[in-house]
């Protein structure tokens, strides 16, 4: 056997453990689109969805990708370089205006534009600080700027939400130039970053401070712009990234910052520069979800936070353990592998999708079903998936079990 065919089967040993159980979670495969969705011809309620507004399959939406392909096809074979179009541009002119940034630039993917700004941005003069919950798009754009000959910054990272910690380390740290990142809403645990105190502490110590808005975009803030807004932080926070991947319904980053920042990373991001340009289909999505955000985003923000506020009470006096979330992403905690994987499938079985975290993604006793409340989801749904967590949480000792200590998740997310 090849060394390359033993290191697979040794690292694939926890894979294959699971597929035998036919606990394996994974991968499943959806033959039709949305929060309704089915799996091996079974309608399923799709709770593990970033979709927040329910707004990837509106008619609207689906209709202006249609438009789009019959003017440029799915691609433009080529990287934004060399294939950028006034749609791109156009886009990019109204998420500014619409985030209250001077400047947007978008990348084909929220993984890429989070790489490519922190390997433009940091060099050897540098000290990259990271919450330790940091998704792997900012692990692997430090990584990628500390593996990058004569650049190298320095790494440090801070506790959880922990302003202290990130005040300890903004003061011992080794290099001249501080970028301090963090997410807007930290994805398996549903609880925002402490933003306004994040804000001062990086003014104190003369710190650039970049929010990954990813889960925050869509859902906070009355307009729905995002947790700065959420936070009254705007002209506080010089760089912003977001994604297409959940409220604008596909695929695509967004970086907001000045204008001399965004063109810098323009000319030296290579996840930018070295990468297709994206689709105009999918740019025309995201532009008529953006036109729906601008006409009733106020309105549509309501609906996902009165959904997520039922869910989250009729789960807390059920007993169900939601961690530290406070929005709609609930961790609903079982603390144990087995237990987690078997509460997956059952729901599955009676027609409910939540999505199983287990280690390595959460630290052994962390393990949890992460539910995603959107507002796409009707009362019935809700009330589905409330009933057969209940009837399960019981059945499987999630509910009515001894508590155990919440220790902290870490590393990436799904
Ligand atoms: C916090 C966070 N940042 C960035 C990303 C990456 O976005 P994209 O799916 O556009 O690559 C995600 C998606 O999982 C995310 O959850």
């Amino acid at each position: 056997m090849s060394w390359i065919e033993e290191k697979a089967t040794r690292e694939l040993a926890r894979v294959r453990e699971a597929q035998d159980a036919q606990v394996y979670p994974y991968f499943r495969e959806f033959e039709t689109g949305g929060l309704h969705t089915q799996i091996g011809g079974k309608k399923i309620i799709n709770f593990s969805s970033n979709d927040y507004l329910g707004l990837t399959t509106h008619p609207r939406v689906k209709e202006a990708a249609r438009k789009a392909v019959d003017k440029y096809g799915c691609g433009l074979s080529s990287s934004r370089v060399q294939a950028t179009t006034t749609e791109h541009v156009e886009l990019e002119r109204r998420f500014a205006e619409w985030f209250e940034f001077e400047k947007c630039l978008l990348f084909t993917t929220g993984y890429q534009a989070m790489v490519g700004t922190l390997a433009s941005l940091a060099d050897q003069d540098t000290t990259i600080i990271l919450d330790s919950f940091s998704h792997a798009c900012i692990l692997d754009g430090t990584f990628l700027s500390a593996g990058t000959p004569g650049k190298s910054p320095e790494v440090r990272f801070f506790n959880h939400n922990s302003a202290k910690s990130l005040e300890r380390i903004l003061k011992s740290r080794e290099r001249k130039n501080a970028l301090v990142v963090v997410e807007g809403i930290y994805s398996l645990d549903g609880d925002r970053a402490l933003l306004k105190e994040f804000v001062e502490i990086c003014a104190r110590h003369d710190a650039t401070l970049i929010v990954d808005d990813a889960h925050g975009t869509g859902t906070l803030g009355t307009r729905g712009t995002g947790i700065i807004e959420e936070m009254g932080l705007h002209g506080k926070v010089p760089i912003v990234i977001s994604t297409f991947s959940k409220t604008f319904g596909g695929i695509g980053g967004i970086l907001l910052g000045s204008s001399e920042v965004v063109d810098f990373i323009k000319h030296t991001a290579r996840s930018f520069l070295f990468s297709a340009s994206l689709p105009i289909p999918v740019v025309a999505a995201a532009a008529t979800i953006l036109d729906m955000m601008i006409e009733d985003g106020p309105k549509l923000v309501a609906e996902l936070h009165q959904k997520a506020h039922y869910m989250r009470d009729s789960l807390v006096r059920a007993g169900f353990d939601l961690g530290a979330s406070s929005t709609h992403i609930m961790p609903i905690m079982c603390r144990e592998e087995r237990t987690t994987l078997f509460m997956h499938v059952a729901l599955l079985e009676c027609g409910v999708l939540l999505v199983p975290i287990t280690y390595p993604a959460v630290k052994h006793g962390e393990e949890r079903l992460r539910l995603n409340v959107t507002r796409g989801h009707t009362q019935e749904d809700l009330d589905t998936a409330l009933d057969l967590l209940k009837s399960y949480g019981e059945a499987f000792f999630v509910l009515g079990s001894d508590e155990k200590p919440h220790a902290p998740s870490v590393s990436a997310s799904l």
